[in-house]
């Protein structure tokens, strides 16, 4: 039987998750991974950390770390984000593991020993005082398009400008600051040229089903023609080069990262794992995001081709384009994100509304748009009005007439209307089946809406509530098939909404049989699996309503951070009357020498002379400020800079230009006057 191995794009362990990895990746894979494994298929779906490569290091360096304590954090704060949402990975791996290391050495070795690789001796920056050489990242000049002088060795911020770090004028060290010089080195360059020729341009070819978008971007790589890429860096983070005299190299971490898909099914699947990789009947799918398609559709095909053993190439790449947050473009640096892990915290169980709405605003063909105001609408127009209350109404009304005992459905009652309702279920239950298997998540989940949406009309129509004072018989009708409709909204849900599945079952009282299961997802519209007699469990809400007050909560949040601004910790007033923050006039105020930034500044505090450094001498002339009246930390622990000692600290605020300004009381006022 044919078997799928799914994996989903190891995602940067140099900051936590946010929306856009899960509605772009993380989201659809899982959905997929359920919908086959329930359908009875083999499948294997592998993930981890990508814990290599200069962003790690930069941000270490950045929060005075090793890049290792920093991959550290962020793969519990990710792994824990993704099981909290119900992630069903059958492994979650790290590239730092000791597998990965052997495993990606291995493979470099094996193209070596082929003679694949060019071995190619190039000029690159490198820093003399750190005696390192520079990655892209580490070299900041002027931009000679637009003359931006903090422009980066890769790429100009300001302008957008892709730039090769030799292009920079000034260039500078982000280490050291210093110049740095020009040194040879050699790296291995892998001849995708050559490779193209030979295999890709072929391959890609046929890959006649693959999304347009994905299939676009290929083409247009090929029609640029592919040149050598090298796949060593000269750098101290990540996996060393297995070649004698290649101290001081790691191997690309783009070359290694997707080896972690191989490396986390050795350590899931340590006997058979290639079976996996290797084997005839497996599907490889790879689910990512838009910018990672020329490593995963050209890149990695072209290694794992050019492997000497015959590793399965991917069967399909079903790439999302970016979602992005309340009109912005997310940003883990600018920290313009929804963190899955925050999530978690203020909306608990609450884990099936996020994965509900990223599902139904999926980028699968362009980018889209997340906002809260949508995020409460469609849980509470859609879960909460629709799904969750037609689920409600059946469960209340059947402890209400029959004591939680499904009523036997008698013949011949409301025939038409059952039979109409059941057809329209399952020609939804047709398109959620043929949707998921065709990767269109969102027409998949619209179909299991529009599903509870049938079951809704079909009690507002026959509205049982009235029928009881009529016709017994008939209501027993309406009760025993909205119960159906029930049963089979709790298999339906599963693959997009697993917590709402176990709770649903639990409150039905119902363990699908595996076959059941399996006829289910392979396309039989089932129903009648609860017979009349069974007796259900006690109901409770499935989902209750977001209130505006969370979202508000939310919506500031993002102002906040619009602005800079974020409430720090909660403190109690006995942490603020430690502080004794005074009013202080200005007495002198002079210029510190061979510090650009210092001022010396003399204060009248109550009569009483203090003298404080502050870093303002940018922004205020000596001159311009004695007389000022100012806000004063009296009571700051002393500490000398520049052999002067600074008694407390002048509070300053800063405004949208970076400017500091003094914060003074309104009117004149008693130096030493308390402020409190
Ligand atoms: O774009 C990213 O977040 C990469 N870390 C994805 C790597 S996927 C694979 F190759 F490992
Ligand atoms: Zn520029």
């Amino acid at each position: 039987m044919s078997k799928t191995l799914i994996t989903a794009a190891l995602p940067y362990a140099n900051g936590p998750v946010h929306i856009g990895h899960m509605a772009g990746v993380y989201l659809p894979s899982d959905i997929y991974a359920r919908f086959l494994r329930n359908k009875g298929q083999e499948v294997l779906f592998v993930s981890g950390t990508d814990e290599h490569g200069v962003p790690i290091t930069i941000k270490a360096g950045k929060e005075n770390k090793t890049p290792q304590e920093v991959v550290n954090e962020n793969y519990e704060t990710i792994a824990k984000s993704f099981w909290g949402l119900g992630i069903s990975f059958d492994v979650f791996s790290r590239t730092t593991n000791e597998t990965h290391f052997k495993t990606a050495q291995d493979f470099f070795t094996d193209l070596y020993q082929q003679d694949l690789f060019i071995e190619q001796e190039t000029e690159q920056y490198y820093d003399e005082e750190n005696k390192k050489f520079l990655a892209d990242r580490y070299i900041i000049g002027t931009c000679p398009k637009c003359e931006n002088s903090d422009a980066y060795g890769d790429q100009c911020e300001n302008c957008g400008t892709t730039l090769s770090p030799l292009e920079l004028k000034n260039p500078k060290s982000a280490l050291s600051g210093n110049k740095p010089i020009k040194k040879k080195t050699t790296n291995w360059y892998l001849p995708l040229d050559k490779i193209q020729s030979e295999f890709l341009e072929e391959w890609i070819n046929k890959q006649t089903h693959w999304k347009n978008q994905v299939l676009g971007q290929c083409k247009s790589w090929l029609k640029d023609e592919l040149r050598p890429r090298a796949m060593t860096r000269d750098l101290n983070w990540g996996i060393p080069v297995p070649v004698k005299n290649a101290a001081g190299k790691v191997l690309y971490v783009w070359f290694e990262a997707p080896i972690g898909y191989i490396s986390a099914t050795k350590e899931k699947r340590p006997h058979d794992w290639e079976s996996w990789w290797k084997g005839k009947d497996t599907n490889l799918v790879h689910f990512i995001g838009k910018d990672n398609i020329v490593f995963h559709c050209i890149i990695f095909p072209a290694m794992l081709h050019a492997h000497s053993e015959d590793y399965v190439l991917p069967q399909n790449v079903p790439a999302n384009e970016f979602l992005n947050l309340e009109g912005n473009k997310i940003s883990t640096s600018k920290n313009w994100a929804v963190w899955l892990h925050e999530y978690l915290e203020e909306f608990p169980e609450k884990q099936d509304e996020l994965r509900y709405v990223l599902a139904s605003i999926m980028p699968e063909n362009k980018d889209s748009e997340f906002t809260w105001a949508d995020y409460q609408a469609r849980v509470n127009g859609e879960l909460v009005a629709i799904f969750g209350n037609f689920v409600n109404r059946t469960m209340v009304l059947t402890h209400k007439y029959y004591d939680g005992v499904i009523p036997a459905l008698p013949a011949k009652k409301l025939e038409q209307e059952i039979t109409a309702a059941k057809e329209e279920i399952c020609r939804l239950h047709k398109k959620m089946c043929d949707s998921l298997s065709a990767y269109k998540f969102r027409d998949a989940l619209a179909a299991f809406m529009d599903s509870a949406r049938v079951g809704n009309k079909f009690l507002a129509d026959i509205e049982p509530w009235k029928l009881i004072k009529t016709d017994e018989e008939a209501t027993q009708a309406a009760m025993a098939f909205a119960m159906d409709i029930t049963q089979y909204l709790a298999l339906a849900c599963e693959p997009f909404l697993p917590f709402t599945h176990q709770k649903l079952s639990t409150q039905l009282n119902f363990i699908p049989l595996e076959h059941m299961i399996t006829r289910f997802w392979n396309g039989e519209c089932l129903f009648g699996n609860l017979n009349g007699g069974h007796k259900v469990g006690p109901s409770t809400l499935l989902y209750t309503k977001v209130e505006d007050v969370d979202i508000e909560k939310q919506k500031e949040k993002l102002a906040g951070i619009k602005t800079g601004f974020k409430m720090k910790e909660e403190i109690q007033f006995e942490d603020f009357g430690k502080m004794q923050i005074v009013v202080a006039s200005i007495t002198a105020a002079n210029k510190v020498e061979k510090a650009d930034k210092l001022l010396q500044i003399t204060l009248d505090v109550a009569g009483t002379s203090r003298t404080v450094l502050s870093g303002i001498a940018m922004h205020h002339k000596p001159e311009d400020i004695i007389g000022k009246q100012v806000c004063y930390l009296a009571n700051l622990a002393p500490r000398k800079m520049r052999g002067i000692t600074s008694e407390g600290m002048i509070l300053m605020a800063e405004d949208a230009e970076g400017n500091l300004v003094f914060v003074s009381p309104e009117k004149t006022i008693n130096s030493g006057a308390e402020i409190a």
